[in-house]
C-alpha cells in the first residue's frame, strides 16, 4: 500500500508564521517506519492561547490497495527519543510493542485508553473524503483537513 501524506505544520506568532508543508508518499510495503520530519513550536501564552499555539493539520490517505492500519504519531523529543531508538530492532513485533511501551500509557485513545492525556496518535489512511476515525471531536478539525493537532507548552517552546 501507498500512502499519500499531505501534512502542514504552523506555528503561528503576531508578527509572522513559520509553516512547513510535507506532501509525499511512503510505501509500506518498503518501510514499517517512516520518519517524516521535526519541528518546533514557540511557547504558548496563556492570554492568547488560539493564536499562539503551534497546529499540524492535513491530509493522510491511500491509494486503495490494502486495507491495513497504521499509526501516525506526533511525539515529543522526550517520547520520541525511545520510540525511533527502537523502531531499529529486526524482530518487528519486539521494535513495536518497545516503541509503543511508554506512549501508550499516556495517549489518548477513545477506545483504548480513555485516561490518556497526551493527543499523539491518529490510525491512518483516513476515509476518503472524511476526517479521520481518531478525531471524535471533527469541529476541532481545520476545515479542508482530516486531522488536525493543536501543540501547545505554557511553560517552554515544544519540538515535536
Ligand atoms: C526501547 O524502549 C524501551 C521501553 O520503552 C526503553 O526503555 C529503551 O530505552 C528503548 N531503547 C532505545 C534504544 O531507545
Ligand atoms: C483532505 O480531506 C478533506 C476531507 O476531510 C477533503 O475535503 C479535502 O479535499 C482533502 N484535501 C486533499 C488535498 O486531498
Amino acid at each position: 500500500m501507498i500512502g499519500i501524506v499531505t501534512l502542514t505544520i504552523f506555528l503561528h506568532s503576531f508578527l509572522s508564521v513559520e509553516l512547513l508543508r510535507i506532501q509525499g508518499t511512503w510505501d509500506t510495503g518498503q518501510q514499517f517506519f517512516h520518519f517524516i520530519t521535526k519541528f518546533g513550536f514557540q511557547k504558548t501564552l496563556l492570554q492568547n492561547q488560539l493564536e499562539t499555539q503551534g497546529y499540524v493539520f492535513g491530509n493522510i490517505s491511500s491509494d486503495g490497495h490494502g486495507s491495513k492500519t497504521y499509526t501516525f504519531a506526533l511525539l515529543d523529543r522526550g517520547y520520541f527519543l525511545g520510540y525511533y531508538g527502537n523502531s531499529s530492532l529486526i524482530d518487528r513485533n519486539k521494535a513495536c510493542q518497545t516503541m509503543f511501551y511508554k506512549i501508550d500509557s499516556i495517549a489518548y485513545d477513545s477506545t483504548c485508553n480513555d485516561e490518556g492525556k497526551e493527543d499523539f496518535l491518529r490510525k491512518v489512511p483516513c476515509p476518503v473524503s472524511e476526517v479521520c476515525v481518531d478525531e471524535d471531536q471533527p469541529n476541532n478539525v481545520i476545515p479542508g483537513s482530516q486531522l488536525t493537532f493543536a501543540v501547545q507548552d505554557l511553560i517552554q517552546p515544544r519540538f515535536v
